[in-house]
């Protein structure tokens, strides 16, 4: 029997992003970042996944999932390793990618910036330069210019509210700073500037294709007192949910939620199952919460994509039992009216999980890290299955 079907429209999908997979991206603040002495960083991308060369393996996953849509970055240190040089040949590997999932009946969908900053921006000042705002839209322009023959969608910022928290407050991202509120609300103002500008850009160069902003949002719930706390970790979300207007979508991309007291987020609670390598609450019930959410704040003008949900708990059903009930949550939504037009697993490969380093495993695919071999794991095919149905099974099978 099964619970609900989704519109015929909906469009199912899966995500990378450049610095992740691709393997020796060394012109970027990341690479610099993760081989710095006494970071946070547990260890260095190096060959990441190999994608940049094994591209075509990843190609054949993709289309055995039976997605409608693959999101992945363009790294903007490679596309202009200086100020204002482009790499012809960098852009022609993305076009071909591009070419080849448009020919296998797959939207690209591609995001313009996945947190790594190109090295050259980064000694200016990064996101705390008013100047990056001018040097984005150029860089998108280009791309858009270039792509938009098989390029659908742009994201232009992925999750920017992470890079300014990260960077500028935790100092868990480059520039590693923390507890610098001056930087981090300058880098929110630019980052919002340089959304705005992108979107001009890719309208101007690639009118037909969508374009949009990707945010990081948890489901902040509270214990008497919290309210204060819960508001103020909204309030960075709103920040770019507010800057969405007239955007063709908003990409929301959820992996748990938050409870809150009067001191800020209280950490897992006891009976509530862990994601043991990221060390937040398994909570697949977040991700219809967030777009509840963030359909009342934008009044409901902008169509919603989930444009990465996901787990890194590979214990056994687990990942299965996650996306089983955040797509379940993703039904009550559409029922009550929430315009929501796809769901994206975040991620297809076990790739370089940022200052985690390699631990955390959220894909669909295991990598080995020594020859690259990719091996589909349980989850993939009942994602498969779901994709192939259209609609979410009550019996679930292994992970
Ligand atoms: C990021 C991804 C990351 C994922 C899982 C998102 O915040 O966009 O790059 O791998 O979460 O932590």
């Amino acid at each position: 029997m099964n619970i609900g079907a989704f519109p015929t429209e909906f469009e199912w999908s899966t995500a990378t992003a450049a610095h992740q997979i691709e393997g020796g991206n060394t012109n970027n603040d990341w690479w610099d970042w993760e081989h710095a002495p006494g970071t946070p960083v547990a260890e260095p991308s190096g060959d990441a996944c190999n994608s940049w060369l094994q591209w075509t393996d990843d190609l054949d996953l993709i289309r055995g999932l039976g997605v409608r849509s693959y999101r992945f970055s363009v790294e903007w240190s490679r596309l202009e390793p200086a100020p204002g040089e482009w790499s012809n040949a960098a852009c022609d590997h993305y076009l071909r990618q591009c070419e080849a999932l448009v020919e296998a009946g797959i939207r690209p969908t591609v995001t313009l910036h996945h947190f790594t900053t190109p090295r050259w921006a980064v000694r200016n000042g990064g996101w705390t330069d008013p100047d990056i705002v001018g040097r984005f839209a150029e860089f998108t322009h280009r791309v858009a210019e270039r792509l938009a023959p098989s390029v659908g969608r742009f994201c232009t910022l992925n999750e920017p509210n992470v890079v300014a928290a990260m960077g500028y407050l935790m100092g868990l991202f480059p520039p590693g700073v923390a507890n610098d509120r001056a930087s981090h609300d300058l880098a929110v103002t630019n980052m919002v500037a340089a959304h705005r500008a992108a979107v001009d850009a890719v309208r101007a160069a690639a009118p037909s294709a969508e374009v949009g902003l990707t945010v990081n949002m948890a489901d902040y719930q509270t214990v008497p007192g919290g309210e204060a706390q819960a508001a103020e970790a909204e309030a960075t979300e709103n920040v770019f949910l507010d800057a969405t207007d007239g955007d063709d979508f908003i990409g929301v991309q959820v992996y748990t939620r938050m409870l809150m007291g009067p001191d800020g987020w209280l950490g897992p609670q006891p009976g509530v199952p862990v994601v043991e390598t990221m060390g937040y609450e398994y909570w697949p019930d977040a991700l219809g919460a967030c777009l509840r959410r963030t359909w009342a704040r934008t009044g409901g003008r902008i169509p919603l994509l989930v444009t990465e949900n996901g787990t890194a708990s590979d214990g056994p059903g687990e990942r299965t039992r996650f996306v089983h009930a955040a797509l379940k949550s993703v039904l009550a939504c559409l029922e009550d009216g929430v315009d929501v037009r796809g769901y994206t697993y975040w991620s297809l490969l076990d790739n370089y999980e940022w200052a985690f380093g390699y631990q955390p495993t959220f894909g669909l695919v295991h990598v080995d890290r020594t020859t690259f071999v990719r091996t589909p794991k349980d989850a993939y095919h009942w994602f498969a299955g779901v994709i192939a149905a259209n609609n979410v099974p009550d019996q679930l099978s292994g992970d």
